[in-house]
């Protein structure tokens, strides 16, 4: 069950399989479902969620990040897929869902038929824009000018824009990536994201040859973005936001700097991989076009030094090398590691205080910390936002920019919280003074700051409840004050 503080209560909204429209067909647990029913229905694995209002209505937007082998095959004897329709149902499971929901009797549920109901699956069509769009590494045979490209996966976080469209955020892209021949070895700029010649299991080259890296190795290059959705209006087209940089996306926090800038901060969550910051040309205009704010701007990356200073690094042709901002956007990894940018213990959600200049990464955890170097070679020392070898417990690390301006290229930072147990361990593996009996947790993960000035932090990680874990139950939500360093649980 899931334990909420007195005077709170908790129902389900949706579940894998829910109708969107009276033509769905009603989930079937003997069969889970065809490749038709679930294109009609609510996708699995939730992640990142946004909930938008306009006109009495609320849309609640909601990332169907992947699938669980053997729960959506679990009527094939090897929980794996065993026909093409299987392997289009697991597809078709991906992706984002938009769907109009209401409360009637206390009681949340899906509006069906609503004409905002929508599934953003791996195979709707969407543009490509910013610098990359057009450029010969986006080019495939289905898509000559390098313009547009086929849906978008793995969508983990999320984030929302202040004209009111949500982003997904495309993160672990490459586990759908294979080749006929399993001997066939990628490029190491593809291996840098995890491509290899095998899948994680999913299936999609069997149906789709685009995923079949040996014939088309550029196909990888058109994943890996922040996509921008406008949940109100059904018919448009997604934007894929190549200025955001591509990398294994967890969320993108959106912030307005003091003029009028737009600033997303941004995690890459691998281990000993980086925290970017991106910076609009442009100003936000309330009533104005604000289309290419998250077209044109300035990508950078973090540099943390010991002495609790920190500096973000532009990522440009000049600083990097590379031939243009194209590749940069497209090599965004390695981009970063030629400007010596600090190797992070997994950096999820950044979420910014509303009510101060201030922001903040969950470090969810990294077991290579002090052990070995990232995918790219970069060394991953013990250092100070990553303080800890062999990191279990993970951490919450938070940063300043200097002037209270998030368009400055220095801040100071410091350590939120080191979780850790204290009942089991009395060093660094205990945490740091505000992790207690009662709060302890493992696996920061998704965060977001409330109106009030409350961080929110939702953990993903071991839940054995045993050994250094003991006490830590299963996961959980809990909630912070930022400026006290008092953190409870709520869920
Ligand atoms: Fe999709 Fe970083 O979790």
């Amino acid at each position: 069950t899931i334990t909420v503080p007195e005077g709170f209560n908790w129902q389900v909204l949706a579940r894998w399989g829910d109708e969107l429209w009276s033509k769905s067909v009603a989930f079937d647990q003997a069969t889970r479902g065809t490749a038709d029913s679930q294109a009609l229905a609510f996708g699995d694995n939730n992640d990142g969620m946004d909930l938008f209002e306009a006109n009495g209505r609320k849309l609640f937007v909601v990332n169907n990040e992947y699938t669980n082998t053997n729960i959506i095959w679990g009527n094939r004897e090897e929980g794996k897929p065993e026909t093409d329709d299987d392997v289009r149902k697991g597809m078709l499971a991906h992706g984002v869902t938009v769907m109009e929901i209401a409360e009637s009797d206390g009681k949340w549920s899906i509006v069906k038929d609503s004409p905002f109901n929508r599934r953003i699956t791996p195979e709707t069509e969407m543009d490509i824009t910013g610098p990359a769009r057009g450029h010969d590494l986006l080019k495939t045979a289905a898509d000559e000018a390098g313009e547009t490209v086929k849906g978008t996966w793995n969508n983990c976080g999320n984030g929302r824009t202040p004209w009111g469209t949500y982003l997904t955020c495309e993160e672990n892209f490459n586990g759908y990536f294979s080749a006929a021949d399993e001997n066939h070895e990628v490029s190491a700029e593809l291996k840098r994201y995890g491509i290899s010649s095998k899948d994680w299991g999913y299936g999609w080259a069997r149906i789709d040859e685009r995923f079949d890296v040996s014939k088309h190795p550029n196909e990888p290059n058109r994943a890996g973005y922040v996509v921008e959705i406008d949940p109100f209006d059904p018919e448009s087209r997604p934007r894929k936001l190549t200025a955001l940089g591509r990398f294994k996306h967890e969320n993108a926090e959106v912030v307005l700097a003091a003029n009028g800038q737009l600033v997303v901060y941004m995690g890459d969550d691998e281990r000993g991989e980086f925290l970017y910051r991106y910076v609009s040309n442009g100003k936000y205009s309330l009533n104005g076009n604000n289309s290419r704010l998250l077209e044109e701007g300035k990508l950078y990356v973090a540099r943390f030094a010991d002495d609790l200073t920190g500096e973000w690094l532009e990522l440009s042709p000049a600083t990097t090398g590379f031939a243009s901002q194209a590749e940069v956007c497209v090599y965004t990894r390695q981009a970063a590691s030629k400007v010596g940018a600090t190797t992070m213990d997994r950096p999820e959600w950044v979420a910014a205080k509303p009510n101060k200049v201030e922001a903040y990464v969950a470090l969810t955890n990294n077991k290579n910390r002090g052990i070995k170097p990232n995918e790219g070679g970069d060394p991953a020392p013990v250092n100070g936002p990553n303080p800890r070898a062999e990191n279990n417990y993970g951490q919450i690390v938070r940063w300043a920019p200097d002037n209270a301006d998030h368009t400055a290229s220095t801040f100071t930072w410091s350590i939120f919280a080191l979780a850790g147990n204290p009942l089991e361990n009395s060093d660094a593996y205990a945490g740091s003074a505000n992790i207690n009996a009662g709060n302890m947790f493992n696996s920061p993960d998704g965060m977001r700051f409330d109106e009030n000035g409350f961080l929110w932090i939702q953990t993903d990680g071991n839940y054995s409840d045993k050994d250094g874990f003991a006490g830590m139950g299963n996961n959980q939500m809990l909630v912070g004050d930022t400026e006290t360093g008092a953190i409870e649980r709520f869920l």
